[in-house]
C-alpha cells in the first residue's frame, strides 16, 4: 500500500536525536532555544515560541488575545476540530464564515458579514498550504479592531505576497505533526512580532513559570522564580528541536519535491471528465495536501477504488459543525455551509511527500485513470 503521507526523515535526525540524548540535556533548552530562532529567521518574524502542538500554539494565543466566555471567535468549517476546539477550550463561541469554492479557504466576505460587536478574534486557516486572502481579512480585522491568530498548521514555507506566512501578522500558529511539510514527531511554533506577547507565551507554555529549567540550572544563583498565572505544560522538547533543526534545512529542497508532485498530478488530471485539479490563487504555495476534487463519481467510491490500486488517501476535511458536539451545542445542521459541504462530498488528498519517488507518482496517475476509464 502506497502511503498518503510518510515522514521524509534520514540519517541525519538519528545522529542529532543521538547526539541530544548523549549530551544528557533532553527537555526544552538550547536547541529549543536554536530552534525558534532558525524558525523565526527562516519565517521572517522577530519571535517564535516552540511549543508541543499547533492546538497548544492556537490555545496559547487566545489566551494571550484576552479571548474567553462571551467573546466569538471567526473561523472557517473547513479545518481540523483543533482549531475550533480551543476556541471551546476558551470557553468562546466559534463562529464559521463559509468557504471560497476555489481555493477551500475562508471567504473575506463571509467573515465580514459574521462581525458583531462580541468578536474577538478570527482564525484563517492556509489549507492545503495555500496562503487565505490575507489583504482582505486584515482588512476587516483593522477595521473592527480584532485580532487575527492564522492557523498555519499546513503553512510552513507558505508565501503570501512574496512574504513567508508568520511574517506579516500578530500571531501564527505552525503544526510540526508527522505528516507535515516538516516534522518534530508532534510539535509547533507561534511566531509574532510583538516581544511582550511572545514572553507571555514563553512562560504560559511552561506552567507560567518565569525561568525554565535551562535559565535556572545554567545561571548561577538563579534558580528562583515566579508564576505570575497557572500556565500549561506546553513545551517542546530538545530531543524534538534537534530533529526540527536538520529537518528545517532541508525545507526549501522538501518544497521543491512537494511542487513538482503537485505538478505532475496537475498536468496529467487536468484534462479529465469528473476530476478538478486545485486551484492556485496565487504562487506561494507549499503543497502540504493535494487537494484533488472529485466530481464524476462518488467520492467515497473513488477512495474505495484507489485503496483496491493499493493507494493510500486522505479526506480533508469533515466540517466541523457536522461534528455531534457542535451540531447538538450550536444547533448546526445539513446544509449550514453548503460550500464547505460541497468541498468536502468532493475532496480527496492523494499522496504527496517529498520520499514519493517518480514511479510511485506515476502509480498514482496510472491508478487514477484507470478509475476514471
Ligand atoms: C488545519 C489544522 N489546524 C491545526 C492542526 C493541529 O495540529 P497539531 O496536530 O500539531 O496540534 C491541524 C493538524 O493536522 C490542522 O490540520
Amino acid at each position: 500500500m502506497l502511503p498518503y503521507f510518510r515522514p521524509y526523515l534520514n540519517e541525519e535526525e538519528v545522529d542529532a536525536a543521538a547526539e541530544t540524548i548523549r549530551s544528557g540535556w533532553l527537555c526544552m533548552g538550547p536547541k529549543v532555544i536554536e530552534f525558534e530562532k532558525a524558525f523565526g529567521k527562516y519565517v521572517g518574524c522577530r519571535h517564535a515560541v516552540a511549543v508541543s502542538s499547533c492546538t497548544a500554539a492556537l490555545h496559547l494565543s487566545l489566551i494571550a488575545q484576552g479571548v474567553g466566555p462571551g467573546d466569538e471567535v471567526i473561523t472557517t468549517p473547513y479545518t481540523f476540530v483543533s482549531t475550533v476546539n480551543v476556541i471551546e477550550h476558551v470557553g468562546a463561541k466559534p463562529v464559521f464564515a463559509d468557504i471560497d469554492y476555489e481555493t477551500f479557504n475562508i471567504d473575506p466576505e463571509a467573515v465580514r458579514k459574521k462581525v458583531t460587536k462580541k468578536t474577538k478574534a478570527i482564525i484563517p486557516v492556509h489549507f492545503a498550504g495555500q496562503s487565505c486572502a490575507m489583504d482582505g481579512i486584515s482588512e476587516i480585522a483593522e477595521d473592527k479592531g480584532v485580532a487575527v491568530i492564522e492557523d498555519a498548521a499546513h503553512a510552513a514555507g507558505t508565501k503570501y505576497k512574496g512574504r513567508r506566512v508568520g511574517s506579516q501578522s500578530h500571531l501564527a500558529c505552525f503544526s510540526f505533526y508527522v505528516n507535515k511539510n516538516i516534522t518534530t514527531a508532534e510539535g509547533g511554533m507561534i511566531t509574532t512580532d510583538n516581544a511582550k506577547l511572545a514572553e507571555r507565551l514563553g512562560e504560559l507554555r511552561l506552567q507560567g513559570m518565569s525561568r525554565d529549567a535551562w535559565k535556572r540550572y545554567s545561571a548561577k544563583n538563579k534558580w528562583r522564580y515566579d508564576v505570575a498565572e497557572p500556565g500549561w505544560k506546553y513545551n517542546l522538547t530538545d530531543l524534538q528541536a534537534s530533529i526540527g533543526l536538520v529537518q528545517l534545512k532541508r525545507i526549501e529542497q522538501v518544497a521543491r519535491k512537494r511542487a513538482a508532485i503537485a505538478d505532475r498530478y496537475n498536468e496529467a488530471f487536468e484534462g479529465i471528465d469528473g476530476l478538478k485539479t486545485p486551484s492556485e490563487a496565487e504562487p506561494g504555495h507549499c503543497w502540504h495536501l493535494y487537494p484533488l476534487r472529485v466530481r464524476g463519481m462518488a467520492r467515497d467510491r473513488f477512495v474505495e477504488k484507489l485503496s483496491e490500486e493499493n493507494v493510500g488517501t486522505g479526506v480533508h476535511f469533515i466540517p466541523v459543525h457536522l461534528f455531534s458536539y457542535y451540531r447538538k451545542k450550536y444547533g448546526f445542521s445539513e446544509g449550514r455551509f453548503p460550500i464547505a459541504e460541497k468541498a468536502f462530498g468532493e475532496e480527496v488528498s492523494l499522496p504527496l511527500y517529498a520520499g514519493l519517488s517518480k514511479g510511485d507518482v506515476e502509480y498514482v496517475v496510472g491508478a487514477v485513470r484507470k478509475i476514471m476509464r
